[in-house]
């Protein structure tokens, strides 16, 4: 094929794609004639080929000419499919039973009660200490909740707890304690274990309820000693509060330890000057601990001159009205949205 011939060529595609052009309704037939005219094997794209077969001097004049052609499609089809993409956007908006273009509606957004947040966040420490986590009934029988922790028949200690009852021999457990026995029952030391849950006392002021969680912790090895206990409860409260908290230990009385402590945390309310909440003290009580009790340790047939541990329970609540500077525990339990909605996004 001459020059001529080739140019005459580029005219007649031209004139043939334009009318095909004109004649296109959809964005697949748009492909289809991009695929015929540009594609790898197209018609503007052979005679560029062709191209190799003419003398030089026409060359530039065809080459010229076949670019003209080629932007010109390009661009014809690329302005005739976004008219059609937008054409088949508006029909789908139009037809659809539901109107796109409307703002959306948010769901409300829930968030974690401050008490399984604070249970989490306390979990997860002492889990990263190398604690496991065990669970127990919140029904209890009075062996595990009081006989099998040393509390005697006739123990003032039994009274210090005022207990709810369940017909004869079931009670409702009056702290986690009971999960010691229970896993003690079931592991040999070494262990290491901590176990959450609820507890019912009758009980009720603005730092007591009724109803309220623990998480208790046993630790049984050769060669526990206090230290390690002091040492573990107080980097777990650092960690927990922040190390400007001071903590202090208070000797104290449980019949199941010996000896035993009280875990006291600076007031966050008044810094340690006296307020309402910590009853003037400038301290609040997050803990019992102490030195499991050899006669405890007989009741699970371990050996107390083998084994030593170190327990502790946690009050929950008294925790979370800390760390979220909470100053009445019944809110908690009062399910009222405008105190829950304040912990919505609001990091632990
Ligand atoms: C106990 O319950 C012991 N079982 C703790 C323990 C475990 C001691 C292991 C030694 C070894 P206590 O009765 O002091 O101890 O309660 C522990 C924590 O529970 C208290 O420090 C307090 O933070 C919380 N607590 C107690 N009573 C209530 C209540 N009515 N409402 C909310 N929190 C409470």
């Amino acid at each position: 094929m001459n020059g001529t011939q080739l140019l005459n060529n580029i005219a007649e595609i031209r004139k043939v794609a334009e009318a095909e052009i004109a004649a296109i309704n959809t964005l697949d037939e748009a492909s289809a004639c991009k695929v015929k005219y540009l594609g790898k094997k197209g018609l503007v794209t052979s005679v560029l080929q062709q191209m190799r077969d003419v003398g030089a001097e026409e060359r530039p004049k065809i080459g010229q000419e076949v670019n003209r052609l080629k932007s010109h499609l390009e661009d014809v089809l690329q302005n005739l499919q976004e008219k059609l993409n937008t054409q088949r956007l508006e029909m789908a908006v139009a037809s659809a039973d539901v109107d796109v273009t409307l703002p959306g509606r948010p769901r409300p957004q829930g968030a974690l009660h401050p008490i399984t947040r604070i249970q989490e966040e306390a979990l997860h420490i002492l889990r990263g200490m190398g604690f496991s986590v065990a669970e127990g009934p919140e029904c209890e029988t009075d062996y595990y909740n009081f006989t099998a922790l040393n509390f005697l028949p006739d123990h003032p200690a039994r009274d210090m707890q005022d207990t709810f009852y369940v017909g004869e021999s079931h009670l409702l457990r009056t702290h986690t304690s009971p999960v010691q026995i229970r896993v003690m029952e079931k592991q040999k030391p070494p262990l290491a274990i901590v176990a959450p849950g609820a507890v019912y006392r009758r009980d009720a002021d603005v730092t007591h309820s009724p109803m309220f969680h623990q998480i208790e912790g046993l630790l049984v090895d050769k060669d526990v000693r206090m230290t390690d206990l002091k040492g573990v409860l107080t980097d777990f409260l650092q960690t927990l509060f922040g190390k400007q908290f001071s903590v202090r230990f208070r000797p104290s009385f449980f019949p199941f330890t010996e000896p035993s402590t009280e875990v006291d945390i600076q007031c966050v309310f008044c810094t340690g000057k006296g307020c309402r909440i910590c009853k003037q003290t400038g301290w609040l009580e997050i803990m019992g601990a102490g030195m499991v009790d050899p006669e405890v340790f007989k009741s699970v047939r371990y050996d107390p001159n083998e084994f030593s541990g170190f327990a502790f329970g946690m009050g929950l609540e008294r925790m979370a009205m800390l760390k979220y500077h909470i100053n009445d525990i019944r809110l908690f339990f009062e399910s009222d949205l405008r105190f829950l909605k304040q912990f919505i996004g609001r990091g632990a």
